[in-house]
């Protein structure tokens, strides 16, 4: 059993991730700053606090054996906003836990660091970045060296857990909720492909490696699919959503298919959860009636985010820095 610090535990990732370090014994404590929430209900012990504070947040790692380095901006949409708060966020902060943390460190890059490359890719093919937002986990990657047991995970899709939000800026999850809701998915280009992965698989490789020794990048995926064959596999669930194809945004001009073999022969990956499974559970929502709005901005992090970057006008006069862009 180990003392977990699950730095950013309150999002995504960090529900689905709680649930399993408890389950496998371990002694686990959340430190977040509750950026797209303004509540944490999980009954677990929790810490509100920046990234950013290191005298709130070094006796916190001062407790732990294990740092799972969750927090950040997310998404390239989401980095572009603000380009040096992703920089401190995604890059400084980095840098501040090595010099400051000399146990077991789990970092989440991402397979967004290959950008566009034909063939299947693996840990030891070139980056190729396409964005900030990619450009900032290479950079986190070469900051931690050996330091640190790196996940590049492909694109998440599914339920974490039945408290934190839920991500519908992810391709399977946004497809599946137009789909079911409005009858119509959009797909952009839609020959890129996309390796997938669900969100709770993530949590079990992370907990398989609480405690090993294993340091440097580690592809994690379940299936490697083009976005229009995703599209057709939802079609399976929701027969009569038809598909519409619009011009290629820029967003959407990643494509790569990758190897999880490192991760599957070293530390025995297994995920469990397929595409369909995710598909299956995002259409439930709809059917219950849990989500009515896909386009609502909680569910996006560019959209949630960006009323908060903007910069205000003060009544007297001037720009007032937007308050997430002050250090607390
Ligand atoms: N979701 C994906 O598809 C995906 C894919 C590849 C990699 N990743 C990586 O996995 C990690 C977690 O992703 P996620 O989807 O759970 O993201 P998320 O946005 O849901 O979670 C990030 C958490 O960090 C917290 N946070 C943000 N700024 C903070 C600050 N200054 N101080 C303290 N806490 C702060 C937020 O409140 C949030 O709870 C990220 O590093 C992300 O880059 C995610």
């Amino acid at each position: 059993m180990a003392k977990v610090l699950v730095v950013g535990g309150a999002g995504y990732i960090g529900g689905a991730l709680t649930d399993q370090l408890i389950d496998a014994g371990h002694d686990v404590r959340i430190f977040d700053n509750l950026l797209f929430e303004e509540r944490y209900l999980k009954p677990v012990e929790f810490i509100f606090g920046d990234v950013r504070d290191a005298a709130a947040l070094k006796p916190h790692m001062n407790w732990a054996d294990t740092v799972v380095w969750l927090v950040g901006l997310v998404g390239d949409g989401a980095c572009s906003l603000y380009p040096r708060l992703t920089e401190e966020l995604n890059i400084e902060s980095v840098n501040w836990l090595v010099r400051n943390f000399d146990r077991r460190i789990i970092f989440m890059s991402t397979c967004s660091v290959y950008g566009a490359q034909d063939g299947i890719l693996t840990e030891e093919s070139p980056f190729d970045p396409l964005s900030l937002y990619a450009r900032s986990k290479v950079e986190g990657e070469k900051i931690l060296g050996d330091r640190a047991i790196y996940f590049r995970l492909g694109t998440l899709f599914g339920l974490g857990d039945t408290y934190s939000r839920i991500r519908l800026d992810l391709v399977l999850n946004l497809l599946t909720v137009k789909g079911c809701l409005y009858k119509r998915m959009s797909v952009y280009g839609g020959n890129q492909w996309r390796p997938l992965l669900h969100v709770r698989d993530v949590a079990g490789a992370v907990v398989k490696n609480v405690d090993s020794t294993l340091v440097g990048p580690y592809n994690l995926h379940t299936e490697n699919l083009m976005i229009t064959d995703l599209a057709e596999r939802i079609q399976k669930y929701v027969p009569d959503a038809t598909v519409e194809k619009t011009t290629l945004k820029f967003e959407d001009s990643r494509n790569y298919k990758v190897s999880s073999d490192k991760a599957r022969n070293t530390f025995g990956f297994d995920p469990q959860l397929t595409p369909d499974d995710g598909i299956q559970e995002i259409q439930r929502l709809v059917t219950q009636g849990r989500v009515q709005d896909a386009s609502s901005p909680r569910y996006s992090n560019t959209d949630f985010l960006r009323p908060l970057f903007a910069p205000q006008q003060s009544p007297l006069g001037g720009e007032i820095i937007p308050p997430v862009w002050q250090a607390r």
